[in-house]
């Protein structure tokens, strides 16, 4: 078999066991403001927020000064680089950086600085 047949064939596959595309988004809500937007696997949290016109409190937008810090209720995430700025402790404990944080399922997060641009 080919590459691309098998490759053809695993699109067909992820496809038929319901797999995010790009045409079913994922949603992050959050919590308190109950602001909600729609996110895509490939974006930070913090990217899709704004493209949605919701401001995140954000500054280095590269996983260092930790000025995003929010906690993840529920959902899952990915990391776009190796080391965040967080403590294994706070990771264990739901913290997340939404600025280098892609979601890869529905989410959660408590971020009490958001709000909707003017
Ligand atoms: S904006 Fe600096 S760590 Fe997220």
């Amino acid at each position: 078999m080919s590459e691309a047949m098998g490759e053809a064939m695993g699109e067909t596959m992820g496809e038929a066991m319901g797999e995010p595309d790009g045409a079913s988004p994922l949603r992050v809500r959050i919590a308190p403001s109950g602001l909600e937007f729609a996110a895509d696997p490939a974006q930070s949290i913090l990217e899709a927020a704004l493209r949605a016109g919701i401001r995140l409190p954000s500054s280095c937008r590269n996983g260092t000064c930790r000025a995003c810090l929010s906690r993840l209720v529920s959902g899952t995430i990915r990391y776009r680089i190796e080391w965040p700025g967080l403590s294994a402790d706070e990771k264990e404990d739901g913290y997340l950086l939404p600025c280098v944080a892609c979601p890869q399922s529905d989410l959660e997060i408590v971020a009490p600085g958001a709000q909707r641009q003017d």
